[in-house]
């Protein structure tokens, strides 16, 4: 019998740093795109990418969303893909919360203190501040990256840059998985 030469990452692989923001990111980052290289399983890459994230920043909760036909209506919704940290909603509409927000608009939201956007959507009442960075490809919302901090104004621009680089990093074919958007 043949033996498989798949590799498997382990968790000892990851290099954990202390540092600055930018430092911890450009660290990071070629780790991630290390994970990612030659898997073109969706979940597979999201759910890795959620653990290296959470692994590094201890960050209260860390995952995606996917845009996926509702069960219910005719539009499509945002579900729960992978995830680290407590038990979430499971679907939102568009526009509604920071996450639907962020798909409508298309655009990365940085929210200093979830108390004060109107119409958030509280999982956890640890939350305090949030980023949402859409994942785009063929200028559509595909997904989106949600990070919850229990710090007030955790999360700014250099979160923002670097978090969009790393969804940018995911493979995505259209064609797969997500195929009912084309
Ligand atoms: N706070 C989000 C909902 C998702 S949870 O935070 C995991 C929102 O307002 O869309």
């Amino acid at each position: 019998m043949r033996k498989a030469t798949y590799l498997c990452p382990m968790a000892e692989d990851l290099t954990i740093i202390q540092g600055s923001k930018e430092e911890i990111y450009q660290s990071l980052i070629p780790q991630i795109k290390g994970l990612l290289q030659g898997e073109p399983d969706l979940i597979a890459n999201l759910a890795n990418v959620t653990a290296a994230l959470k692994e590094q920043f201890g960050w209260l909760w860390v995952g995606f969303y996917l845009v996926k036909p509702s069960s219910e209506v005719s539009e499509n919704e945002l579900v729960l893909g992978p995830f680290q940290g407590p038990v979430a909603c499971t679907r939102i509409k568009k526009g509604r919360g920071v996450c639907g927000t962020a798909w409508q608009k298309a655009e990365t939201l940085i929210v200093a203190d979830v108390e004060k956007f109107p119409g958030h959507i509280a999982c956890s009442s640890l939350s305090r501040s949030e980023i949402v960075v859409p994942v785009i490809r063929n200028n559509e919302v595909v997904a989106v990256l949600d990070v919850d901090s229990e710090a007030l104004d955790h999360f700014d621009e250099t979160d923002k840059k670097y978090l969009e680089e790393i969804v940018s990093m995911i493979p995505l074919s259209l064609k797969g998985e997500l195929s009912f958007l084309l």
